[in-house]
């Protein structure tokens, strides 16, 4: 068989992990393994790739998997479950540096317009990913300050600069020899990943780092033209549209479209007034263990203040006494839960919550009725009814877990505080909620202190 041959074949076999892959990351019980799926596929691309250049031996392939899997290994242990978005905004810059550095190093006297065109594709979008995702990293990690960074002029600035960038561009492609075009669309492509993510605030990063992410996968599919490489190709649209997908999914979940995320921020979406009726009704971690103790059917809606307190094992030791007590349990988990995506489903995982008790929103809203208790563990806006109670309020039409359709809800939070939209909750006033303030790790602690 002929190298050509043993190449084209390992890119099938490469694209067919991928997108398996891909399949498997769509539910918890079969995402590690999907992850496993594509790791593999990247490999026998990569094998695959270099076999095909017939520029290294074999030596080379393994001190490269040795050196760059070490490396990944000791990021993935030392980075801290909370960190991890930052990671992956770290991980998208340093693709788009990549594709940027592919589709320069793909340039030669002979190239065609069509390859010219892709290569600059690669450099532009490479380029953005690789800044935007480095001032997400920033943010994220409050390296630079997570606010948004905004000054009179910055939509004309950001229009010259997108007007410079197609003009270098077009005439990069009419005179390829003149590397000064060239540089002038790689330093503006560098500033212009920098402009558009500043104005964004650091809540909604994630977002950003999903499409930085889908970003990242356009230039890497970019590159796979410009030098004619089927499995990058095929990488690149995987991620992509993947990237799109999730961060339409996002978007839906906060019922904000993209535009909003990027080009105003939640902060000045105006704030309605919502008139809240009743009255705050405290209960002690005391009382609530009676009431816990006579539930049959318990949900636990966790948010980001679970995060925050690290509350994950001991809301594992909760759910263990309480089925022992012969209640069954089950979480609700919404898609925006927390400050990234799957962040519930990652807490959960790591505390060894089993995954068929991890129920999608859509799946435990109907079951509300049926519920004893739920407890809301640092939730704020994706319990929040004004979302469907309240036509003026901002988050109007976000879906949210109906916890106020259970029998009683316990509300875990340390005060009146609102939750990342600012707004008012009328849940916390409502005749059947009942407030347990304090660190979500704490009052958990007690009831299971209380249970044990
Ligand atoms: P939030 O609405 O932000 O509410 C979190 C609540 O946790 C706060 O009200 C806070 O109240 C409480 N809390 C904080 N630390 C605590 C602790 N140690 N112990 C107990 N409670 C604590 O969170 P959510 O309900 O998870 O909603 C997520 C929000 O983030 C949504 O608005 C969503 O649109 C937005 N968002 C999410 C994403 C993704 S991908 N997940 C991306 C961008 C934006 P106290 O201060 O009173 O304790």
């Amino acid at each position: 068989m002929s190298t050509e041959l043993i190449t084209q074949l390992g890119y099938v076999v490469a694209s067919g992990l991928f997108i398996f892959g891909l399949k498997m990351l769509g539910s918890p019980a079969t995402a590690r393994r999907g992850n496993m799926f594509s790791a593999l596929g990247m490999l026998v691309a990569i094998v695959a790739a270099l076999l095909d250049q017939g520029i290294v031996d074999f030596t080379w392939i393994v001190a490269g998997m040795l050196v760059g899997g070490a490396i990944g290994a000791v990021a993935a242990r030392a980075v801290a479950m909370t960190s991890m978005p930052e990671m992956v905004a770290l991980f998208n810059g340093l693709g788009g540096a990549a594709s940027l550095l592919v589709g320069w190093s793909a340039l030669s006297p002979d190239s065609g317009t069509i390859t010219l065109v892709t290569i600059v594709l690669s450099i532009l979008i490479g380029g953005v990913t690789l800044t935007g995702s480095l001032i997400a990293y920033g943010k994220l990690s409050e390296k630079i300050g997570s606010g948004a960074i905004t000054f009179s002029g910055q939509q004309i600035v950001n229009s010259l600069v997108v007007i410079g960038i197609l003009g270098g561009a077009v005439m990069f492609c009419l005179n390829p020899t003149d590397p000064n075009w060239l540089y002038l669309v790689i330093g503006l492509a560098l500033l212009f990943g920098i402009m558009a993510v500043i104005p964004i605030g650091g809540a909604d990063m994630p977002v950003v780092i999903s499409l930085l992410n889908s970003y990242s996968g356009l230039a890497a599919c970019a590159a796979g033209f410009a030098i004619n490489n089927n499995a990058l190709i095929v990488a690149g649209s995987l991620v992509g549209a993947s990237g799109i997908i999730l961060t339409q999914i996002m978007c839906k979940a906060m019922n904000r479209s993209l535009s909003n995320v990027l080009f105003s921020g939640f902060a000045s979406v105006s704030n309605e007034e919502t008139v809240v009726e009743g009255e705050i009704k405290p209960i002690t971690a005391d009382d609530a263990y009676y009431v816990l103790e006579a539930a049959t059917n318990v949900a636990i809606i966790p948010g980001y203040g679970m995060a925050v307190a690290q509350a994950q094992h001991v809301v594992k030791e909760l759910t263990e006494l309480l089925e022992k007590n012969g209640c069954e349990v089950n979480f609700g988990i919404h898609p925006v839960a927390g400050r990234m995506p799957g962040h519930m489903n990652v807490l959960l995982a790591e505390a060894d919550v089993p995954y068929d008790q991890l129920l999608e929103m859509d799946e435990i809203n109907p079951r509300m009725e049926t519920v004893d208790v739920a407890i809301v563990i640092g939730a704020n806006d994706v319990v929040n009814p004004a979302a469907r109670e309240v036509e003026s309020s901002p988050i109007y039409g976000m879906p949210v877990i109906n916890v106020a359709d259970a029998r009683t809800v316990f509300v875990l939070k340390r005060s009146m505080a609102s939750g990342f939209a600012g707004i008012e909750n009328p849940l916390f006033y409502k005749e059947n909620t009942r407030m347990l303030f304090g660190d979500a790790k704490e009052s958990i602690a007690t009831l299971v202190r209380e249970f044990s």
